[in-house]
C-alpha cells in the first residue's frame, strides 16, 4: 500500500474515534438537560463512528498493514445552547467529509482502486450524514422553541435504533 494511502487510512481510524467520543459528549449534555431523545439519537451516532473506526482498523489489518494506534482528543464544542450541539454535529460531519475526500484524492492519484472501493461506501455514508445532522437542525428550528413541540421532537429521536454498518469486511 502507498505509504501516504497508509498514513491516511490509520489517521481515520482516529478521527471516527474522535468522532464517536464527541458525539458522546453531545449526548451527555442532552441526558443532563433531560432530554433523553436527543441523548439516544447522539449515543446512537457515537456507537456508528465507532463501527466506522472500526472498518479502518479491519481494513489495513486485511492489507497486511499495521495500525498504530494514538490518543484521542478531548471532545471539544463551545455549547451555549441545544441547537449549538445541533450544529457543532453539522460542522463535525462537513469536516469528515473532507477527510475522506483527501483520502480517495491520494488512493485515486496512486490508482489504488481497493481503496477506492472501500472509500466509496463512507462517500455515500457522509452524504447521509450531512443529512440527517441538517434536517436536526432545519427540526429544531421548527419546533424548538415551543415546549410541546421540543417534547414531542425529543420523543420522535428517542425512537432512534441502532443498526449495524451496511458494509462488511
Ligand atoms: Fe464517521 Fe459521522 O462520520
Amino acid at each position: 500500500m502507498d505509504a501516504k494511502v497508509r498514513e491516511l487510512l490509520n489517521q481515520q481510524i482516529n478521527k471516527e474515534f474522535y468522532s464517536a467520543y464527541l458525539y458522546l459528549e453531545f449526548s451527555n449534555y442532552f441526558k443532563a438537560a433531560n432530554l433523553d431523545g436527543f441523548a439516544n439519537w447522539y449515543m446512537i451516532q457515537a456507537q456508528e463512528e465507532r463501527d466506522h473506526a472500526m472498518l479502518f482498523y479491519q481494513y489495513l489489518q486485511n492489507n497486511n498493514e499495521t495500525v498504530t494506534l494514538e490518543a484521542i482528543d478531548k471532545p471539544v464544542a463551545e455549547i451555549t445552547c441545544h441547537m449549538d450541539v445541533l450544529k457543532a454535529g453539522l460542522k463535525h460531519e462537513i469536516y469528515v467529509t473532507s477527510l475522506i475526500n483527501d483520502i480517495y484524492a491520494a488512493a485515486y492519484e496512486v490508482k489504488d482502486f481497493r481503496a477506492m472501493q472501500f472509500l466509496d461506501w463512507f462517500v455515500k455514508e457522509q452524504g447521509e450524514e450531512e443529512t440527517n445532522a441538517n434536517d436536526l437542525i432545519a427540526k429544531m428550528e421548527l419546533f424548538g422553541s415551543d415546549p410541546k413541540s421540543l417534547y414531542m421532537l425529543n420523543q420522535e429521536l428517542g425512537t432512534r435504533v441502532y443498526t449495524a454498518p451496511s458494509l462488511v469486511l
